[in-house]
C-alpha cells in the first residue's frame, strides 16, 4: 500500500484544443479512499488512467509512494484497476478469471488458490467459482471483476465507475460492500463516479472536478457544509441548492441580501466578512431543507419570500415542493410530507438564513461564507 501524489498534472489529447486535465494536484494518503466526482467530460477517467499509466502526461508528476512513475509501464506500477466495462473472459470460469493475473505473474499454484478463495469468501462468491460469466447476474459479474483486482495486494486500487451497470438497489448494496472491503483491506483507493451520492457515501475525501480543474478536495461533510464555490454547492446535494441572484444592501442599519422579491438576512457570521461589499451583485445559496412553507396568515418580514407552488413530489415522509418566484425562477423546498401545500397556491416561503451561503457572481463564484462556523 502507498500514497499516490499528483503534482500539477496536465493532459491535452492530440487533436483537442482544450486540456482534459488542467493543473491537477491531489495527494491521496496511504490507506485513503478518495473519490473523483464531476460531470461528464470533466477529466475523471483521464486522471485515473494517468495514474494507471494508460495515458501519458504532458506536464507534472505522478508518484506512487516515493517513486515518480511518469515513465513507468502500467504493469510495473503495482496497481489494480476495475473499469466500468470490465471484461471478464467469457470462456473461463470465475476461478480462472480471478486467478488470471496471478498466473501471468507466475505466482505459485498453492498461493494462487489461497488468494482466490480468500477473495471469493470476502465477496461472497465462493459458490460461483466454477461458473462461467454468462451464468452470472450483473451484480455477480461485478463482484468477480472486483475479485480479480483484490486477489493481488497492489499499492492501490483504481475504480472507474464500477457500479454504473447495476440497477439502483444493487448499486447501493455493492457500494456498501466496497466500503466494507476497504475497511478490511485498507488499500489506498481512487474511485471515479459522476454520482454525487456515491461520492458522498464512499469517500474519506472527495475531489470535485469540472473542465479539467479541481474545484474542491475535502471530506464529504466539508464539501456539503462549506462548498468552496457555487459549482460545488450546486453539484453536491440533491435536489440541488437554490441560488438567488441579487445585491447586498443596507436596510434599517444592517446588511441584508436583496433578491428583488424580498430581503433575506445574511448567514450567521457573514456580516463582518461582507461589510465592504454593500451594493455588490452576489448570489445567495440555500439548500432545499432550509426552506419551509408557511400559510397566508403567517407574519411576513425579512427572510420570507412569496412564491407559487408549481409541482409537488412526495418521497415518503418528506416531499419536494417546486416553487416559482414572480421572476419565474424555480426554487425547491424539501419539507415534511404532512405540511399542507397545494399545487397552484401562493405561499410564503421562510428561509433558515443562518445556514445559508453567499457566493461571488458567476457559475463558479467563490463561497464568501465558507469560513463561518457551521
Ligand atoms: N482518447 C481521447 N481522445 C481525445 N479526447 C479525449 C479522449 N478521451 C477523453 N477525451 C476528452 O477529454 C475530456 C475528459 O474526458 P474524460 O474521459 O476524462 O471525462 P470523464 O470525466 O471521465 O467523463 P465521463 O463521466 O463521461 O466518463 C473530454 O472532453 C473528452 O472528450
Ligand atoms: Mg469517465
Amino acid at each position: 500500500m502507498a500514497s499516490v501524489t499528483l503534482d500539477r498534472v496536465y493532459k491535452t489529447y492530440s487533436g483537442s484544443d482544450h486540456p482534459a486535465v488542467n493543473d491537477v494536484s491531489i495527494e491521496i494518503a496511504d490507506r485513503e479512499f478518495l473519490v473523483l466526482v464531476g460531470p461528464s467530460g470533466c477529466g475523471k477517467s483521464t486522471t485515473l488512467r494517468m495514474v494507471a499509466g494508460l495515458e501519458d502526461i504532458d506536464q507534472g508528476s505522478i508518484k506512487i509512494g516515493d517513486r515518480v512513475v511518469n515513465n513507468v509501464a502500467p504493469k510495473d506500477r503495482d496497481i489494480a484497476m476495475v473499469f466500468q466495462n470490465y471484461a471478464l473472459y467469457p470462456h473461463m470460469t470465475v476461478y480462472k478469471n480471478m486467478s488470471f493475473g496471478l498466473r501471468m505473474r507466475k505466482v505459485p499454484k498453492p498461493d494462487i488458490d489461497r488468494r482466490v478463495r480468500q477473495a471469493a469468501e470476502m465477496l461472497g462468491i465462493e459458490h460461483l467459482l466454477d461458473r462461467k460469466p454468462k451464468a452470472l447476474s450483473g451484480g455477480e459479474r461485478q463482484r468477480v471483476a472486483v475479485g480479480r483486482a483484490i486477489v493481488r495486494t497492489p499499492q492501490a486500487f483504481l475504480f472507474d465507475e464500477p457500479l454504473s451497470n447495476l440497477d439502483a438497489r444493487l448499486r447501493i448494496q455493492t457500494r456498501a460492500e466496497l466500503k466494507r472491503l476497504h475497511r478490511k483491506l485498507q488499500t489506498t483507493t481512487i474511485y471515479v463516479t459522476h454520482d454525487q451520492e456515491e461520492a458522498m457515501t464512499l469517500g474519506d475525501r472527495i475531489v470535485i472536478m469540472k473542465d479539467g480543474h479541481v474545484h474542491q478536495c475535502a471530506s464529504p461533510h466539508e464539501v456539503y457544509n462549506r462548498p468552496a464555490n457555487r459549482f460545488v454547492a450546486g453539484f453536491i446535494g440533491m435536489p440541488p441548492m437554490n441560488f438567488f441572484e441579487g445585491q447586498l444592501a443596507q436596510h434599517e442599519g444592517k446588511l441584508v441580501f436583496d433578491t428583488g422579491h424580498g430581503l433575506l438576512d445574511l448567514p450567521s457570521g457573514a456580516e463582518n466578512l461582507l461589510r465592504d461589499r454593500a451594493g455588490q451583485s452576489l448570489v445567495y445559496g440555500a439548500r432545499p431543507e432550509l426552506l419551509s412553507i408557511g400559510s397566508q396568515g403567517d407574519a411576513g418580514g425579512s427572510s420570507c419570500l412569496t412564491m407559487t407552488v408549481s409541482v409537488i413530489e412526495v418521497l415518503g415522509n418528506e416531499k419536494d415542493v417546486y416553487l416559482t418566484l414572480p421572476s419565474s425562477q424555480q426554487v425547491v423546498a424539501r419539507i415534511a410530507a404532512d405540511v399542507p401545500a397545494d399545487e397552484g397556491a401562493e405561499v410564503r416561503v421562510f428561509i433558515e438564513t443562518a445556514r445559508a451561503h453567499i457566493f461571488e457572481a458567476g457559475q463558479s463564484g467563490a463561497n464568501l461564507t465558507a469560513r463561518v462556523a457551521r
